[in-house]
């Protein structure tokens, strides 16, 4: 965590949830946010389409942003089933993950297409957290930092019009994903300055105003030590946002790394 960055710490609830559930959810976490000091920690949630504007209705006079988990490369138009930039700020989110793992690897999104995604979504005002990471596979065979170097040299067009506050890198080591079993904090920190180091050699002039988020397997257990380290930004939370306990200890553990 750097003292120049304000972290971010971001919900990603993938395909769960119900209204009802939501509702439970959604309340757990105003009701914990409103002890946190806002001005050391940003926060937001990322539903699953069908239930942005419910978020968006709970959350609007909160601190707590909405975000979607994926958007369309394209404006408008015959593309059945997808979603524009426009329409998901109509709803009222601040944010779109685009280029999830779980999107690259079922669904074969390129890092092309995760550029374009991204590309759209800025110029519709919305703030883009793009994620990036290897597989066990590419770890094992020592080639994480050509991943994450070819992952990030594809992002090159956007470097000139990337703000830092609405541009957001995601680390997300594949293998950390889900399984309980996240990045060491060296490890994390490696390939966090490694990332930061990418965007400046292919012209991010405030790389070191972007905020590059840890996700995999974060838990209340072992957030403070990673935020404590000085690339890592705030965190990219999967199944520990879905308990507002779980995940208001995370944003604490935030605000407190900054301190
Ligand atoms: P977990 O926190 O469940 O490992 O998921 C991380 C993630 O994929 C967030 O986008």
């Amino acid at each position: 965590m750097s003292e120049t960055r304000k972290p971010l710490v971001v919900g990603n609830w993938k395909m769960n949830g119900d209204l009802a559930g939501n509702a439970v959810l959604l309340s757990g976490v105003l009701t914990g946010v409103a002890g946190i000091d806002q001005g050391a920690v940003g926060v937001a949630v990322c539903p699953p389409f069908p239930y942005l504007s419910q978020a968006a209705q709970v959350l609007a006079e909160s601190p707590v942003q909405v975000g979607a988990q994926n958007v369309s490369a394209f404006e408008n138009g015959a593309y059945t089933g997808e979603v524009s930039a426009a329409m998901l700020s109509e709803l009222g989110c601040a944010w779109v993950i685009v280029g999830h793992s779980e999107r690259r690897a079922m669904l074969g999104e390129t890092d092309e297409q995760v550029a374009a995604k991204a590309a759209q979504a800025l110029r519709s005002g919305l703030g883009v957290i793009i994620c990036v990471g290897e597989t066990l596979e590419d770890r094992e065979q020592d080639r994480t930092q050509a991943v994450l170097a070819r992952q990030i040299e594809a992002l090159a067009s956007l470097a000139q019009q990337a703000d830092p506050n609405k541009f957001v890198v995601a680390y997300e080591p594949v293998w950390a994903i889900g399984t309980g079993r996240s990045a060491s904090t060296e490890q994390a920190q490696a390939a966090h300055a490694f990332i930061r180091a990418g965007l400046e050699a292919i012209g991010f002039r405030a790389a070191s105003k972007i905020r590059i988020l840890y996700g995999g397997s974060v838990k209340p257990a072992n957030a403070q030590g990673l935020f404590e380290m000085s690339d890592i930004d705030g965190g990219l939370i999967g199944g520990a946002a879905l308990s507002a306990d779980d995940f208001i200890a995370i944003v604490r553990a935030a605000a407190l790394a900054r301190g």
